[in-house]
């Protein structure tokens, strides 16, 4: 049977590769979802090219009506989804101030994924899998410990995190952010509020989940050479490409039907990271 698929931030980097490898599969129709409509029909023709066909949507996650108006024609359309892949993050620049940017950052991960998953949620087909591209940084241990009961992923609601998230985004903006406890990279504390959103999604889903066998994990997908990561690593010898990165990203977003693992986690490399908390 033809599975749905839709990839956040598809045009480029990342998103782009698991777009490509998603076309390449069987019976998969591929909505490649861009926020910009001439780079995203740069990045589909690009894929024709290879002889690929994705389909174009224009969605900019920071646009909550945008991404209702997308899940609802995608399920009108074939009656519902089967792959998503949030994978869209704003890029943050190194010689700005944080305070000048990490409302955006915010509002495109961290509120852009729990708009995917309120959207995406409801129209979810039986076997769905929903995919976050967070990254390893997005553990609740790696923060100082006065600020991960924050993320208590077992009691918060996805309006706690949401509410978490902004007062973060409050404390950058304030300059107490350090007092506080946060880390000078603004880029962690973002990967832990999308990891600790998705557990919440996948805790409140687990019984439906269960019984309609639908998989919620988050993904890091190592160092990808991309030109988001560049200007962050001096050595990026170790990094891999989008297209090899994206290999255990689409494991993780293709788990074959029957399969009850892993659930509600943080994935590398086909292997659980521990959360913390
Ligand atoms: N690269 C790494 O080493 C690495 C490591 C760990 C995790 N990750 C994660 O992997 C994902 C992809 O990273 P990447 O390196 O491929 O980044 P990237 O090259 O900057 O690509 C990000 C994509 O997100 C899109 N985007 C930005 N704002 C958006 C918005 N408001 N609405 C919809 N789309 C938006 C961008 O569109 P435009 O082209 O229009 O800007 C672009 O297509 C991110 O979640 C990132 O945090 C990356």
């Amino acid at each position: 049977m033809t599975k749905i698929a839709i990839v956040t931030g598809g045009n480029q980097g990342l998103g782009l590769a698991l777009v490509r490898g998603l076309c390449r599969l069987p019976d998969h129709v591929v909505y490649l979802a861009a926020r910009d409509r001439q780079r995203g029909l740069a990045a589909v023709r690009s894929l024709e090219n290879e002889g690929l066909a994705p389909r174009l949507e224009i969605l900019d996650v920071r646009d909550t009506e945008a991404v209702q108006a997308c899940a609802r024609t995608l399920a009108e359309r074939h009656g519902g989804v089967d792959v998503v892949i949030s994978n869209a993050a704003a890029r943050i620049g190194r010689d700005v101030p944080n305070a000048d940017q990490v409302r955006p950052f915010v509002d495109t991960n961290n509120h852009g994924t729990q708009r995917m998953i309120d959207a995406f949620g409801p129209v979810l087909n039986d076997g769905a899998r929903f995919v976050v591209v967070a990254s390893a940084f997005g553990t609740a241990a790696s923060l100082d410990p006065r600020l991960r009961d924050r993320f208590d992923v077992a009691r918060a609601s996805a309006a706690d995190i949401t509410a978490v998230m902004d007062a973060y985004a409050a404390a950058v903006e304030a300059g107490r952010d350090a007092e506080e406890g946060w880390p000078a990279w603004i880029n962690p504390p973002s990967k832990v509020g999308q990891v600790a959103a998705t557990k919440v999604f996948a805790r409140d889903l687990a019984e439906e989940a269960e019984r309609r066998d639908i998989l919620v994990n988050a993904a890091c997908p190592g160092l990808v050479d991309t030109d988001a990561s560049r200007p962050w690593f001096d050595d990026m010898s170790g990094a891999a490409s989008p297209d090899e990165a994206a290999v255990d990203v689409l494991w993780l977003a293709t788990l074959p039907a029957g399969m009850r693992e892993p659930y509600g986690e943080l994935v590398q490399y086909r292997k659980v990271l521990p959360f913390g908390g």
